[in-house]
């Protein structure tokens, strides 16, 4: 007799029933693709009494899903509850220790804990997948780990959060300043009442050191990510983006130098012309690129119950079938330690935007500055003509080091004549 593949869900939440969803809506097809079925055994949340659109009758209940995760009638546990620690951790702990395979799609775990579960769940031969945690229905994961495994990866970055794709999209198409914006992601349901998760930039920061761990054999580092939100865009700089021929996005970018592990979230100006700068709304996009495959792009939808359930049952799916992978393509024991390259020795071009008085003089000074740091000047747009009024001034520098762009901010910014502390935005070579 063929054997289902038992499972045990710990949350019901979003994703927690957008898989029971999929699994009852697809159950001929996954059988048929897996070989055999997939069944869900028992369920865990916090309110046994919650209407959640899905059916869960003959399912074992539990109050306690630490409890339901040593259950001994179960072969895989998915964690869906979400969070570094608390019950998501119990769950996950007492799942490896019964030797239960494991699925999750929380990214604040696997961004603080990766190395540290991988370590386990590989000594108690288990399965540690993820797939949901990075960019919802994205195959991201099996990109990086299967599918360009022969490659040597020279940069993996990507739109990482769709609450902030959304809302730089909006921005640009009505001209409404951020603040409105924001206000409407969250009616919409884009975007959580305690929006800073997404748009300081954390949430795409824990993605990022996920990928980068899978990309550069690196134990996923969160502490070393530099990581700057969206909240400081102003409506002004969204059209003087586009008028200088980019996209405003917030990307998330992962690189192997010199001095380390090149981590880093923050707004970029994306060149019009790269397939990136079109993805829009919602959606997320993930772009690696390879020695010998160039690069590849995916873009699909980042969040939501259909996509997020989609990437955890295809992680299901390939337990079911017996296919196992390391948890970041290598042995967790050969996972290194990566310095941090710092942000200061960045090297890049730069979008600067002043808000000034309109006084003779304020551009020397401001260009004086500039020079005596050695930053060249691509190219300076002026408006407005209304003496003594506060008129924005947007600067485009050469390729420049960070730590120069800085110095010579700051002296720009002790101007009488600077009226706002200078908006900085780098110009990303994509
Ligand atoms: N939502 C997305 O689009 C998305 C996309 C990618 C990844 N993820 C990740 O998926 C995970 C789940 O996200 P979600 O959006 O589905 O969250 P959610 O809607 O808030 O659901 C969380 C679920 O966990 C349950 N729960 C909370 N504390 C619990 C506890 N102590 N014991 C048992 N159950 C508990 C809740 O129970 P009650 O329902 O009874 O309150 C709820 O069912 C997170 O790691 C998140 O980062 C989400």
């Amino acid at each position: 007799m063929i054997k289902p593949l038992k499972i045990a869900i710990a949350g019901l939440g979003t994703v927690g029933a957008g898989v029971v969803k999929l699994l009852a809506g697809n159950a001929e097809l996954i059988a048929a693709r897996c070989g055999r079925p997939v069944v869900i055994t028992a369920v865990s949340a916090r309110d046994r009494r919650k209407d959640r659109g899905v059916s869960l009758e003959g399912v074992d209940w539990y109050d306690d899903a630490a409890t339901m995760a040593e259950r001994a009638d179960c072969d895989v546990v998915v964690e869906l509850i979400g969070g570094a620690d608390g019950m998501a951790r119990r769950v996950v702990d007492a799942a490896l220790a019964r030797g239960r395979h494991v699925v999750t799609a929380n990214k604040a775990l696997l961004a603080h804990a990766g190395a540290e579960l991988a370590a386990v769940a590989e000594g108690r031969g288990c399965v540690l997948a993820y797939e949901a945690a990075v960019a919802g229905g994205i195959p991201a994961i099996k990109v990086l780990r299967e599918g360009l495994a022969g490659n040597r990866i020279q940069r993996v970055y990507g739109i990482l959060n769709g609450t902030c794709n959304y809302i730089l999209t909006q921005m640009r198409r009505t001209g409404r300043p951020f603040g409105d914006v924001l206000a409407d992601a969250q009616r919409l349901g884009y975007a959580e009442a305690d929006p800073s998760f997404d748009i300081d930039g954390v949430d795409a920061a824990h993605k990022l050191a996920i990928l980068a761990a899978l990309a550069f054999g690196t134990k996923a580092d969160i502490a070393g990510v530099h990581v700057e939100g969206i909240r400081h865009i102003g409506a002004t700089d969204i059209q003087f983006a586009t008028e200088l021929g980019y996209r405003i996005k917030l990307l998330g970018i992962a690189r192997m130098t010199e001095t380390g592990l090149e981590q880093r979230v923050h707004p970029c100006m994306v060149p019009l012309e790269t397939p990136i700068a079109h993805v829009e709304d919602v959606f997320n996009a993930v772009v690696v690129e390879g020695d010998f495959v160039g690069r590849v792009v995916s873009e699909g939808r980042g969040a939501g119950a259909g996509p997020t359930a989609s990437a955890v049952v295809a992680d299901l799916m390939d337990i079911s079938r017996g296919r196992a992978s390391m948890t970041f393509a290598v042995p967790a024991s050969r996972l290194v330690d990566a310095p941090a390259a710092p942000i200061d020795g960045h090297r890049g071009a730069y979008y600067i935007r002043l808000m000034v008085r309109d006084r003779p003089g304020v551009i020397a000074d401001v260009t004086a500055a500039l020079r005596d740091q050695k930053v060249s000047l691509e190219s300076m747009i002026q408006r407005g003509r209304h003496p003594d009024a506060m008129v924005p001034v947007v600067l485009t520098t050469h390729e420049t080091e960070e730590a120069a762009m800085r110095r010579a901010l700051q002296r720009i910014e002790a101007l009488d004549t600077v009226l706002e502390a200078p908006r900085l935005i780098r110009i990303e070579a994509l």
